[in-house]
């Protein structure tokens, strides 16, 4: 969690940082600061709040200078304050520093500074590390920072300045993300790539365990140790809009109208030309004989790409007939789950950052699985260290609450189930050419969905005025209540639950009483009797239902409940990238409707690099 941003060179490094750290606000918006060399040494301007609040006080206060580090916090240790914001200092006033992660052990740092005469000015991991730099200063800063990472244990991504060398800018990257900028006649670092594609499109990504030294002409990268590498620079081909709002009131209606884009682009170059089959020449070793061998799967995700995983689980198990099993990655590891080497484990993470999704994948690797990564982001923890991994090609998410990336996430398990049954032999190349065929019609009927965004609005203007509402399905439409569920509780805050419709009687039926909305998802053949027979259960007792069915399915749904929105008919197997488009633009509404921060949810980040 957290976002830092580093510039040297010549440009007004105030203006660089704060629009850096307006990128990077979806990381942390607890608090947000800045240190600049200026006439009159290194200064920090610190605020606790949203960067706004920073930006108004250097308004008042610049800090005129062409070096610094900017940083927007989510706060772990200690509460969001002004003295817990970063940058953090040292007691000379002369190192500064912005973190992101967490260092594990700064209690036994901080009572060992504490006691050779060290004074903590906040509550924070972070400031043992400004003080250790200090202490192990004798002239190098690099040095000074090579060998106070030897006493950190845990995860930091660190830029790190020093009066003493006003034209250095450090940068270490161990367990959290970090990318070095290249510019002409100066130099970036950034936790994400927006925070700096305004200024260049070259990039290095460094590797855990790495450092760079960057001056205004030159950046040297090495590891912690200080031995020098060479790394290929990435041309970054995103432009500046994508990672803009593109006259979007929100980053998550403009993410949300991406989806047909996403969806293309994910299934680009992945589908033969006469629909025979799907082509991952990504995936090195999931050789159709090493598909052959595995014995069982478990997805492994938290929030709302675990509920990707639990589409997938349906997909992979009607594709293949092997047994699936879709865990939340926190829980993962405390179930001892039985993992051979015939075990395939799939992490799926937007941001492969993830630090459960992460410790599950080590976890699953350490006992021999083959680990298959579903992300978005290309050189992320996730993707380098899974064993094969299929990138989902939705651009850059922004926007808290994840739409894009989940939908591109269940494309993403469409095409490989489809590609693993025809592998192995288990599906017909007919029966896979029609699912094909269905699935390259996607993008254009979520483009009819989105046509009909203002007959959504009206339905969340009238859920909004409710403090509880319910979400029901059947199979595959249970798995997207609970994502439909969980995304209007996160922007909403309507407190929502997403139930298994035949689950509802043994309990959470109580709770029905008069007026309340219930989405009721339908758009299983199979199983609408038997749905139609639970929304009778919620009307019974005053519940007010709001179907979410499609075309194959309304005729046996509408006279049964209060209202429907009737989606493109497509195959069972594929609903679910149709069916959970409404309930993205019904939770966006229904936020917009109480006033509420849409792109930027209380209480959450973006990317949740702690476990
Ligand atoms: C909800 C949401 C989160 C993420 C979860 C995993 O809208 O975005 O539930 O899905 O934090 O994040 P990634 O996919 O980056 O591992």
């Amino acid at each position: 969690m957290c976002g830092i941003v580093g510039y040297i060179g010549a440009r007004d490094s105030q203006a660089v940082l704060l629009d850096g750290l307006s990128k990077l606000e979806y990381r942390g918006y607890d608090s947000a600061g800045i240190a600049v060399f200026t006439q009159d040494g290194l200064r920090v301007s610190k605020a606790k709040g949203r960067l706004a609040v920073l930006a108004e006080k250097l308004e008042d206060a610049p800090l005129k200078g062409s070096v610094g580090i900017g940083h927007t916090r989510w706060a772990t240790h200690g509460k969001p304050s002004d003295e817990n914001s970063h940058p953090h200092t040292d007691k000379t006033m002369k190192f500064s520093v912005v973190h992101n992660g967490i260092i594990e052990n700064y209690m036994e740092l901080k009572e060992e500074l504490i006691a050779q005469g060290v004074h903590f000015v906040s509550e924070t991991d972070t400031e043992v590390i400004s003080h250790l730099i200090a202490r192990e200063y004798d002239g190098d800063i690099v040095k000074a920072v090579q060998r106070a990472t030897e006493h950190m244990r845990g995860a930091f991504a660190l830029g790190v300045l020093t009066e003493h060398e006003p034209d250095k800018l450090v940068a270490v990257r161990f367990a959290s993300p970090l990318i070095i900028g290249i510019g002409e006649g100066e130099n970036f670092i950034g936790s994400d790539i927006p925070a700096i594609l305004q200024y260049t499109r070259r990039v290095y990504i460094l590797n855990d365990g790495e450092m760079a030294v960057l001056t205004k002409d030159a950046v040297e990268l090495m590891t912690i140790e200080g031995n020098f590498i060479s790394r290929e620079m990435i041309v970054v081909d995103w432009d500046v809009l994508t990672a803009e709002k593109g006259g979007y009131d929100h980053f998550m209606l403009k993410e949300i109208h991406e989806q047909p884009k996403a969806y293309r682009d994910t299934m680009r170059g992945r589908i033969n030309e006469d629909r025979s089959g799907v082509k991952f020449p990504e995936l090195k070793g999931l050789t159709p004989a090493k598909l052959s061998s595995i014995r069982n799967v478990h997805i492994v995700a938290c929030g709302t790409a675990y509920h990707a995983g639990l589409v997938g689980r349906t997909l992979i198990e009607q594709c293949v007939g092997i047994p699936v099993e879709t865990d939340v990655a926190s829980e993962y590891r405390y179930r001892s789950p039985i993992i051979t080497k015939d075990t395939l484990v799939i992490v799926v993470s937007q941001s492969g950052e993830t630090a459960d999704t992460l410790a599950a994948l080590r976890e699953a690797q350490r006992n021999g699985a083959h680990v298959l990564a579903i992300t978005n982001v290309v050189g992320s923890s996730v993707a380098r260290e899974a064993d094969d991994s299929i990138v989902t090609w939705a651009g850059p998410e922004i926007a808290v609450a994840s739409t894009k990336a989940y939908t591109s996430q269940l494309i993403a398990f469409m095409l490989f189930s489809l590609y693993w049954a025809q592998s192995t032999g288990s599906k017909d190349t007919a029966w896979i050419g029609q699912q094909l065929a269905a699935m390259e019609s996607l993008p254009e009927q979520v483009e009819r969905i989105l046509e009909q965004a203002d007959v959504l609005k009206d339905v969340a203007e009238g859920m909004a005025k409710h403090d509880n509402m319910f979400f029901i399905g059947r199979g595959l439409d249970y798995a997207v209540a609970l994502e439909g569920s969980l995304k209007l509780k996160e922007i909403s805050y309507i407190h929502s639950e997403a139930y298994a419709a035949g689950e509802l009687k043994h309990g959470t039926l109580a709770l029905i009483e008069d007026g309340i909305p219930v989405i009721a998802l339908t758009t299983q053949p199979t199983l609408v009797e038997k749905m139609v027979s639970n929304i009778k259960e919620v009307k019974a007792r005053g519940g007010v239902v709001y179907a979410v069915t499609d075309e194959t399915n309304v005729a046996g749904v509408e006279k049964a409940v209060d209202g429907t929105f009737v989606l493109p008919a497509t195959l069972p197997m594929l609903t679910p990238a149709l069916a959970v488009v409404p309930l993205q633009l019904i939770s966006y509404y229904a936020s917009l409707a109480r006033g509420n921060d849409v792109d930027k949810p209380r209480n959450l980040a973006k990317s949740v690099t702690v476990e």
